[in-house]
């Protein structure tokens, strides 16, 4: 290159940055200070952006950080994503879609800082929490422990991030202010070894410039807390802020305080309520803090899309992610303003930092509308079988190293009798099971079934079950969530188990080189699984929102990328299309439908579908016709709760041997009908929590599923912003039984209202029942 050129372009270059950037470039310092931050020598309050850049299209990073920056934040918090990063072990790609230093540049060039959280765990809805399914293949692996295989690997990927981020450290003359070690841990367990390992391995990885932070909730950050960490404290939107950070004040009287996760809104589950959170309360939360100097992120401000098969799920009670992750946050799924960002950047503006002006909001991206086609061709699924694998026994997905998708498994039959039942064990997640390729049923892990009847056979029918792999599990012990068929498939009769072997097995992945390259033939539409394939006509590039509607259960690639996956049980029927991957003219789709369409059509909207419930109600926990029978039993406890938030621990005289636990409501501390809990744990003969890993709630009298998610299985997800609440007409006295799935003695519980200060459901008195037998309902 000439001379002149290279430096007219370098002229180009320095012209397009911000002055902020050439002031950041000239190196700065972060540090924590007394009760502060301080940049620069000067206090500092925290106002990140949570956005992530697996969730945006590279294409449109810049417009995001522009609209967090007109939002008035001055910082942006991001997760690195370890699964994205190395898919196979040892290829690392940080390009393009994955180039998170470019993603860090695009914030520096705008003035914003970065909170970086590089994981091993990110948690996120994100698949498996952000850990590669490839740890899997070691049979017995324990994640997020010290496990040295765990160890070794989350320092390999640590090192690489090292490589891409440490040169962006604020001292370097980068925008990176703090880096998190871990994320939620306390939440997981306690083990302040690993802890310090995976510190250390950060700092190794050359993070050594800028504080460490851990993030945790107010009820679990010492745990793990270690001394030479900054400790900071996830909660949402509608918590007692001041309760919130009294215990941190008492172990750290002079550290500075910061929300890390101010939750916006939340996320959403497929068969469940749309989740929303009341832009009020989230605003007057913010200022709350404001107003106090504590620092916070705004998780999620932008939320995006869970494109591909990168969502999670959570467990207890397996419930996959939708695709959309819009989590009812101020930036909205196709990166728009809503009501809420008017309200969060009128507050902000009041409290900008010395010199800050309040961006201009940046010009919103066109929408379009596409009408309805018609999608022409179709590739059967059974017509085109990849090459199978052969297996004595059943194995999971990874074994046949596989890590998404759908997987066939086949066989033949022995002679049926009548009567025989097929059970499998476990199915993850969503399985169809077809003899002589007729449908007999379907098995939706969700609802934890596992049998399907068999009429009676001659030998040698043929067996297949085709199960679809939803999200990893992302959350809790659960996160070692192998997929397909975990462990066996059997043949039940009233007198003989049999196990069914010599399987022929077909993995169907989700990349694209692999599902464009069927055998495509003009056709209609089929009840059974098939891909599809057609082009539509785009005039001018926009966003908008395929209507999946009319279709059943599967994924959708556009141009070549996977842009989600769809489920008619909704509640979300439409999928997020991001303009910059249409193009002027044709449009290549391709959707897999492993159950088959109503009607293969396919409309573009210019608005989203989030809040649609279909073909089924919310699962509840109570069955028709059921009321809980208690006139014959004898409380083993009664007493009353202290009104006000945190924990309260009850115990027994005695450890009482039980399966069943009962907490019966008689009233509320505001006198209403409503009753709410949002964790509850059981105490063992020591005094220590039991594990929740196997509970079930055998009955709740009422559920609110209408006007919010809030199922009694929200006692144990371990979340302590989410809770159980009865509905609106329903009055006490309220009910809930735990089935814990062991044989062990409870010598009392731990009990956790809603985190809001003075909301309603807060229970006053109450009656514990405890059995080993079940309830009479
Ligand atoms: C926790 C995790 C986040 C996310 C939120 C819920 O705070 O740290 O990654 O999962 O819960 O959205
Ligand atoms: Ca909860």
């Amino acid at each position: 290159m000439k001379h002149w050129m290279k430096s007219t372009l370098l002229c180009m270059a320095l012209a397009s940055l911000a002055p902020s950037v050439m002031a950041q470039q000239q190196k700065e310092t972060f540090d924590i200070g007394d009760k502060t931050f301080v940049l620069n020598g000067k206090p500092m309050v925290i106002k990140a952006a949570e956005i992530h850049y697996t969730r945006i299209p590279a294409e449109y990073w810049e417009h995001r950080i522009q609209m967090c920056k007109a939002l008035g934040m001055n910082t942006i918090c991001i997760y690195a994503f370890w699964n994205i990063h190395e898919q196979e072990p040892g290829k690392f790609d940080f390009k393009g879609q994955n180039d998170i230093a470019q993603f860090c540049k695009l914030a520096q060039k705008h003035g914003m800082y970065i909170m970086l959280r590089p994981g091993p765990y990110v948690c996120s809805e994100w698949e498996m929490g952000g850990l590669p399914w490839w740890l899997l293949k070691k049979k017995d692996i324990e994640v997020r422990t010290n496990d040295p295989y765990f160890v070794e690997r989350t320092r390999l990927f640590m090192n690489e991030i090292g490589k891409e981020l440490a040169p962006l450290q604020i001292t370097k003359g980068g925008n990176i202010i703090m880096v998190q070690v871990e994320n939620e841990y306390g939440a997981y367990a306690t083990d302040k070894e690993y802890i310090a390992n995976i510190r250390d391995i950060v700092r190794n990885a050359g993070f050594n410039d800028v504080p460490l932070f851990q993030c945790d909730w107010s009820s679990t950050f010492q745990r793990n807390g270690l001394d030479d960490l900054l400790w900071t404290i996830n909660f949402g939107t509608g918590a007692n802020i001041e309760q919130q950070f009294k215990s941190l004040q008492e172990a750290r009287p002079n550290t500075p305080l910061m929300c890390s996760e101010f939750w916006s809104g939340w996320f959403d589950h497929w068969g469940r309520k749309h989740e929303t959170r009341d832009a009020g309360v989230m605003v007057s939360g913010l200022k709350d803090m404001l107003d106090r100097n504590i620092s916070f992120s705004l998780y999620m401000t932008h939320g995006g899309t869970t494109f591909g098969h990168w969502g999670g799920a959570n467990s207890p009670r397996y419930s996959a992610m939708c695709s959309s992750y819009d989590y009812d946050a101020p930036i909205n799924e196709a990166g728009q303003t809503t009501p809420k960002y008017f309200k969060v950047r009128e507050l902000l503006g009041g409290y900008l930092d010395e010199g800050q002006q309040l961006a201009d909001i940046p010009a919103q991206i066109p929408v379009i509308t596409i009408p309805t086609f018609e999608v022409t061709e179709i590739a059967p699924l059974f017509e085109n079988l990849p090459k199978a694998h052969q297996s004595e026994t059943i194995k999971p997905m990874e074994d046949f190293n596989q890590g998404w998708g759908s997987i066939l498994y086949s066989t033949t039959l022995p002679n049926v009798q009548e009567g025989t039942t097929l059970i499998i064990n476990e199915v993850h997640d969503w399985a169809q099971v077809f003899v002589n390729g007729k449908l007999l049923g379907r098995l939706d892990r969700r609802r934890e079934e596992n049998t399907v009847k068999l009429p009676a056979l001659p030998q040698g029918a043929k067996l297949d079950i085709l199960v679809e792999a939803m999200g990893r599990v992302n959350f809790d012990r659960a996160i070692h969530d192998r997929k397909g068929i975990t462990e066996s498939v059997k043949l039940a009769s009233e007198t003989t188990t049999t196990d069914l072997k010599n399987w022929q097995v077909y993995s169907f992945p989700v990349n694209y080189e692999f599902v464009k390259d069927k055998k495509f033939r003009k056709g209609k539409k089929i009840d059974g699984p098939a891909y599809y394939k057609t082009t539509f006509n785009v005039d001018k590039p926009g966003y908008v929102f395929l209507d999946m509607e009319s279709w059943g259960k599967g994924m959708v690639w556009v141009n070549g990328k996977s842009i989600g996956r769809f489920w008619e049980i909704g509640p979300q029927q439409t999928l997020f299309m991001p303009g910059c991957w249409l193009k002027k003219g044709k449009n290549e789709i391709i959707v897999l439908d492993l159950k088959g369409p109503e009607q293969a059509t396919i409309a573009g909207l210019d608005q989203p579908i989030l809040d649609q419930l279909r073909q089924e109600a919310p699962l509840t926990n109570r069955k028709d016709g059921e009321t809980l029978q208690l006139s014959g039993e004898q409380p083993v406890y009664t007493g009353s709760f202290a009104a006000g938030n945190g924990w309260q621990e009850v115990r027994f005289d005695q450890p009482i041997p039980a399966r069943y636990f009962c907490l019966e409501a008689l009233n509320a501390q505001d006198g209403k009908d409503r009753a709410a809990m949002a964790e509850l744990y059981l105490l063992d003969e020591q005094g220590k929590p039991l594990s929740r890993q196997n509970w079930k709630i055998s009955y709740a009298n009422s559920e609110e599923t209408y006007g919010g998610n809030f199922t009694a299985d929200k006692v144990f997800d371990l979340q302590e912003s989410t809770y159980w609440q009865t509905g609106g007409k329903e009055k006490y006295p309220h009910q809930i039984v735990v089935d814990t799935n062991a044989d062990t003695k409870i010598s009392g519980f731990r009990y956790l209202p809603r985190a809001e200060a003075g909301a309603p459901g807060m229970i006053k008195d109450f009656r514990i029942f405890v059995k080993s037998a079940p309830f009479q309902y």
